[in-house]
């Protein structure tokens, strides 16, 4: 061999050795390259056999590029062999070992996980879910709920009126009347939705908010089971320690009519901002259906009685997690938003 078949050889194998590498995927890719070429029995070795044969005048030049050969192989397998170690693929502009775009995982609004928890636990009591229009009729909003036309129990809910007899819902009261309209009793069943009321904006009230109506009828239940079934359903949400009180009150369709309140658990009822000193907070009303509803919807008074009650989620979710001011409910900021 010469010099210059030496210098061509390796110039061909350098190539060779380039393509083979660029080729290689994974470690054992890179093996068989390894073997192929620069191991014991590999190509370049053979090729430092054939130094032999070389005239000693070119000895030490043949032996200088083989060398030079070696060392090259040596480190770009060596370059490969890290760049497959850190998981980068053939495309080199690609670094699998870059760490991932992290996805932000969106949250439930408070008032929709109010809303869930409230389900879930009137669920469990045995009750089912209905649903009604938001946009209603005068005679379900009112007028079947036992509110004269022209009384002034009308007022107690400032309305958006949409036509002369339509409106948007005040209360999810109407979903009521349309539950005993299409179903016979026995019924136990909870109707969530919003409402709307017209009323000036402020930290207190809202154009909208949300409310949890609730129903039960059949024969024979008492003003008992309804104290019963709220009593059970707040210690679940508030906790186990809670009192809760009956006042009497009114409303047009439940006679008698009455407000539950809570011990108050910011101060364990000793009286706070919270409570306004009375160490008691007001959650729901409810009451027995008034007879007078049952004969709207076409159910004799005599054979049934049962238990209505309405609560404003907005409101209790206000009272759990301490915010006080109602339109932050409605104002979708993330700083807010992000915390729940
Ligand atoms: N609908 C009443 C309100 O909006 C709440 C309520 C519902 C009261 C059912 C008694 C029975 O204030």
């Amino acid at each position: 061999m010469t010099v210059d078949e030496v210098r061509e050889r390796a110039g061909s194998l350098e190539q060779e050795f380039k393509d083979a590498l660029a080729r290689v995927e994974n470690t054992a890719g890179l093996e068989e390259v390894r073997v192929r070429f620069i191991a014991r029995k590999g190509v370049v070795p053979a090729l430092f056999d054939e130094l032999r044969s070389i005239p000693p005048e070119g000895k030490k030049e043949a032996g200088r590029i083989l060398n030079g050969l070696r060392m090259r192989l040596q480190s770009a397998f060596d370059e490969r062999k890290e760049m497959l170690a850190a998981g980068r693929a053939r495309d080199s502009n690609i670094d699998l070992t870059l760490p991932g775009r992290t996805l932000t995982p969106g949250h439930l609004h408070p008032i929709t996980q109010m809303l869930r928890e409230v389900r879930r636990i009137f669920v469990s009591l045995g009750f089912s879910v209905a649903d009604g229009p938001e946009v209603e009729d005068d005679y379900h909003n009112f007028e079947a709920l036992n509110f004269p036309p022209d009384h002034p129990a009308r007022d107690m809910q400032d309305t958006f009126f949409i036509r002369d007899t339509v409106l948007l819902r005040t209360h999810t009261s109407p979903v009521q009347i349309r539950v005993m309209e299409t179903t016979e009793p026995p019924i136990r069943v909870i109707m969530p939705g919003r409402v709307y009321r017209n009323e000036a904006i402020s930290a207190r009230s809202y154009c909208l908010f949300h409310q949890v109506e609730g129903l039960a009828v059949d024969r024979g239940i008492t003003f008992a089971e309804l104290k019963g079934t709220l009593g059970t359903f707040a210690r679940q949400l508030y906790g186990n320690d809670l009192r809760y009180r009956f006042r009497a009150s009114f409303f047009p369709f439940t006679e008698p009519s009455a407000e539950m309140d809570i011990s108050c658990f910011l101060c364990g009822g000793k009286g706070c901002r919270m409570c306004k000193g009375t160490g008691w907070l007001e959650i729901l009303g409810c009451g027995m259906v008034d007879p007078n509803v049952f004969t709207a919807v076409g159910y004799d008074p005599e054979e049934y009685t049962g238990y209505a009650f309405g609560m404003g989620i907005e409101r209790m979710a206000i009272l759990l997690y301490g915010i006080e001011d109602i339109r932050m409910y409605f104002e979708n900021d993330l700083r807010l938003l992000e915390q729940f």
